[in-house]
């Protein structure tokens, strides 16, 4: 892989549960920051919010990237959206296609998912011991299961043509190194919140929130330079929300 430190050791599975969790069974044996756990097929693929992934063999892409960084906890959670940054330049320059992001990290084409992340992090004590990025990306998939039938959608459908999953990977692993590198600069987001918020899909519409304390409805008015949605109220006031375990849906529809 023609990268600096994103990718270039590559942990290959055929078939696992997880790569989210072969990917902490490796860091824990010492993998490199940046190593990447991929497989061809998941048998226990974890979505966000306890779902699950669907992982079919020999379509997509699963791939877990292993980070041991040295900053606190909180600023952790940011890296989901440095990925999702990543995912979208990939595909654009991968197949030309232009996708939006729905806040916090669901890649979107044409108003369907075709990419989730899920971040997951463990401790040593009170610090980060590794950051543990999941991606999946629907490259192949033609006939999803009818629950996500109205929802998700793959690249070769929009695009018409077979892709390279190994160009893919690279040409996200290029981008993750060059946004991780802004990210690092600032530990925040403001050195592309203008960019990410350009490629808000809910931007400026009517979403409603699903906390675990309850649900509310507003306006989304993009991501500030923690990656907090700012979502106005009906009386003006603006609510920052965090992603943590919150759902974001739109009135009419996923988007
Ligand atoms: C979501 O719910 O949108 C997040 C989905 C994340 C799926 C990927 S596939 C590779 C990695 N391994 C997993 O078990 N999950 C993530």
């Amino acid at each position: 892989m023609n990268t600096r430190w994103a990718g270039q050791a590559v942990i290959c599975f055929e078939e696992t549960d997880s790569t989210n969790l072969r990917a902490k069974e490796e860091a824990d044996k010492g993998a490199p920051e940046g190593a990447l756990v991929v497989a061809d097929m998941q048998t226990a693929g974890r979505g966000r919010r306890g779902r699950s992934w669907n992982s079919p063999k020999g379509v997509n892409l699963y791939f877990t990237l292993i980070l041991k960084p040295q900053y606190e906890t909180d600023k952790a959670s940011m890296v989901t959206l440095v990925m999702a940054m990543a995912v979208a330049e990939g595909i654009r320059e991968t197949c030309g296609v232009k996708c939006g992001i729905k806040w916090p990290n669901d890649i979107v084409i044409n108003g369907k998912k075709v990419c989730g992340i899920l971040t997951e992090m463990n401790l040593a004590g009170t610090a980060i011991r590794h950051v543990l990025i999941g991606v999946g990306i629907n490259v192949a998939t033609q006939d999803f299961p009818w629950e996500l039938a109205s929802t998700a959608v793959s690249l070769q459908e929009v695009c018409g043509e077979e892709i390279s999953k190994s160009i893919l990977l690279e040409n996200i692993m290029k981008a993750f190194e060059k946004y991780y590198k802004k990210f690092c600069e600032s530990m925040d987001l403001s050195l592309f919140k203008e960019e990410y918020n350009q490629l808000m899909v809910n931007r400026d519409r009517e979403v409603r929130v699903l906390e675990p304390g309850g649900e509310y409805s507003g306006i989304a008015r993009g991501m500030n330079e923690m990656g907090e949605l700012l979502v106005e109220l009906p009386e003006g006031r603006i609510e920052k929300v965090y992603a943590g375990e919150v759902s974001v849906r739109g009135i009419y529809g996923y988007v």
